[in-house]
């Protein structure tokens, strides 16, 4: 046995050594992936990534950091790049793509970028994460969208439940759901779960001017207005709601609990559609998907992009081979299909989407039209790091009971001042 062993361990020196070109080569083609996709539906489009990379002869090393959000990954990356072990590309969202740039950790993309006019289709709202001093330093994958409710079909239809419309048709809904004996609303008490909501939710009290003003402006009369205290009202009201194990829960393990009928509703981004599909379940037959109530018509966004960093020009190949993967329309319509997400190109049909997919590439597209798409505060569109996790402790104090709404509404100005 032993000398089995050393034979093959031999016969690989061997043929390493034989083989030496080959083997640069094969490192040049290899990237290093960091990122936090790792429930079963987002594991899933990341392998449609993984296979179209390999297919252009690029192999993928695989870093995952599990943790919905990001917040966990973005901490591991800090320490990979203080450690001087940056990854070759990373998942990334809004202001951590800038902030990166800034520090000039980035690659630069932009002869890739005016080779396949990446200019002319990307989104503007994107583009204003993806290229920093006009330089492309991101490749944007898709577009999520926050402000969306994902309902248990069979439960509406046995309680005769209509999709609700307003704030107070979704209290009526919740409370029929709870009154018959099911979890009213699934969710996981992590922070970035109780900011998701809260995203749809002051969306759902003050529309985009409230919105705008409290999260992109940051101005401290909205953060401090009624209006933002009866947003705390109703984050107390769905509270109400939630299950008496829902602290720390994963949000994959809370779409679960949806998807097998043990709960209602979930208030969660587009991602969790990718685990309704990957349970086999179809949109307008088991599940519903509808934006949050009195927040049709507006759209809270967010980009996963894959930005590259600096790492010379040994990986360059293969970091240019995967933002042109990336980039390529029907990657785009393929991955999407199976994230939850759209695309984060507009010349990309909506033909291989389910119903959930065309509604929200139309209400993006209309919401962009009509300026009333917004980055998620939730998902690091709309304020930097500091800002929103200062926004993040509020919001998650108040729904675990540590402050009153008024209370809230005194913490979240100064704390939001103090992250400035
Ligand atoms: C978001 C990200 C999504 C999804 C979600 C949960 O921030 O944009 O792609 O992964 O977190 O992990």
């Amino acid at each position: 046995m032993k000398r089995t062993l050393s034979k093959l361990a031999c016969g690989v020196a061997v043929c390493a050594i034989m083989t030496g070109a080959g083997v640069a080569s094969a490192a040049d083609s290899s990237v290093e992936v960091l990122h936090w996709w790792t429930s079963g539906g987002e594991a899933s489009a990341l392998n449609v990534l993984k296979e179209d990379l390999e297919s252009n002869g690029v192999s993928w090393k695989d870093m995952p950091v599990a943790g919905g959000g990001g917040e966990q990954a973005m901490t591991v990356l800090r320490a990979r790049v203080t450690a001087g072990n940056a990854p070759t590309a990373v998942q990334m969202l809004g202001f951590d793509i800038q902030d990166w740039a800034a520090e000039g950790a980035l690659a630069d993309l932009n002869s890739v970028a005016a080779k396949e006019g990446w200019d002319d289709v990307v989104p503007a709202a994107l583009q204003r994460f993806a290229k920093h001093d006009g330089k492309w330093i991101s490749a944007p994958v898709n577009v999520h969208s926050t402000n969306w409710v994902w309902a248990n079909k069979k439960i509406f239809d046995e309680l005769g439940i209509a999709q609700p419309a307003s704030w107070d048709e979704l209290v009526a809904a919740l409370d029929k759901i709870k009154a018959a004996g099911y979890t009213a609303v699934a969710h996981g008490g992590q922070a970035w779960q109780d900011a998701t909501i809260f995203d749809a939710v002051v969306m759902s009290v003050g529309g985009p001017d409230l919105y705008k003003k409290a999260f992109v402006d940051l101005d401290p009369a909205a953060l401090g207005s009624d209006q933002m205290k009866e947003a705390f009202d109703r984050m107390a009201t769905l509270r109400s709601y939630v299950d008496d194990n829902f602290s720390g829960r994963d949000w994959n393990l809370a779409s679960a609990m949806v998807i097998e009928g043990k709960a209602g509703v979930q208030f969660m981004g587009d991602w969790a559609k990718g685990e309704f599909l990957k349970a086999n379940l179809k949109p307008g037959e088991d599940f519903l998907c509808f934006r949050f109530p009195d927040t049709q018509g507006t759209v809270t966004f967010n980009s996963d992009q894959f930005a590259m960093f600096s790492i010379g020009e040994e990986g360059r190949d293969a970091q240019v081979k995967l933002a042109s993967s990336i980039m390529a329309p029907s990657f785009q319509s393929a991955f999407n299909v199976v994230k939850g997400s759209v695309p984060a190109r507009t010349d990309v049909s909506d033909e291989a989407f389910d119903a959930c997919g065309k509604k929200g590439m139309k209400e993006l597209a209309e919401a962009n039209a009509s300026g009333k798409l917004f980055g998620s505060m939730a998902h690091g569109h709309a304020s930097p790091a500091a800002v929103k996790n200062s926004i993040y402790d509020v919001v998650t104090a108040h729904f675990n009971g540590e402050f009153d709404s008024a209370e809230a509404v005194e913490e979240l100005v100064s704390a939001v001042e103090g992250a400035q």
